[in-house]
């Protein structure tokens, strides 16, 4: 992906943890972070914000301050000396954009959530809904929303995505691209521990495959 070498096609996608307190990253996003990194990966980080008006969730990080900038740089290191790849992912309400402005200016890679299902509650899917997107942003493309091994696999063999980020799976397996290498079997994520302020609890405690078997 441009000038970065990238090891695997399983992206960590941005996951808003709201344990951030006061909008400083902390140093627990250190191991939870630095778990979640293989040689050569692509994380990026959960939506953060660019001034104290972007915010629309509590203990949500922020990059606006001197003292949040520092506060990222620990973590930051932790994934560059995995071999990760980091993306912040900036945010602003009100953000708005579209596949030929982002031509225009060079913009590396664009991360597009599907809209998996028609209704909500019912499974019927909505497939292919983003190829017009595919066919015309230029850059690497990133498709999220609802993928399991299976049909992540399938999107990049139908040319429909050159990455795939997994949201929900990868918040409950730190090693999910080496579970997808192995076909080995996934942890079930708790939604009930997504958001709370815990440091630790449904953050770092996820077993990795040699502990979980
Ligand atoms: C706990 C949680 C927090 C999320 N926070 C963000 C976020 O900060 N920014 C963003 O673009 N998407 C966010 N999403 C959406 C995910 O990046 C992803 O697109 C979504 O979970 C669908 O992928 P999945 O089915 O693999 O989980 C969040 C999803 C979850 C479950």
């Amino acid at each position: 992906m441009g000038k970065f070498d990238l090891s695997h096609r399983v992206v960590l996608a941005p996951l808003t943890r709201q344990k951030s307190y006061h909008n400083v990253p902390q140093p627990h996003a250190i191991l939870y972070y630095s778990q979640r990194t293989s040689q050569g990966s692509l994380l990026i980080a959960e939506a953060t914000g660019v001034s104290d008006t972007a915010q629309g969730y509590p203990d949500t990080p922020g990059i606006w301050t001197k003292e949040q900038v520092e506060a990222w740089k620990p973590i930051v290191d932790a994934v560059h000396a995995k071999g990760g790849v980091f993306f912040c992912q900036i945010w602003h309400v009100g953000r708005v954009s579209n596949s030929e402005s982002l031509n225009k200016y060079g913009i590396l890679y664009c991360h597009m959530v599907e809209p998996r299902m028609q209704k909500v509650g019912e499974m019927q899917e909505t497939p292919h809904s983003l190829v017009p997107m595919r066919k015309a942003f230029k850059g690497t493309f990133i498709v999220a929303g609802g993928y399991d091994r299976e049909d992540g696999n399938k999107a990049l063999a139908e040319n429909r995505a050159d990455l795939v980020a997994y949201g929900r799976h990868f918040l409950a397996n730190p090693d999910l691209p080496k579970r997808f290498e192995l076909n080995a079997p996934l942890n079930k994520y708790n939604r009930q521990t997504f958001y709370i302020s815990d440091p630790v609890i449904g953050y770092t405690d996820y077993p990795f495959l040699e502990t979980s078997v």
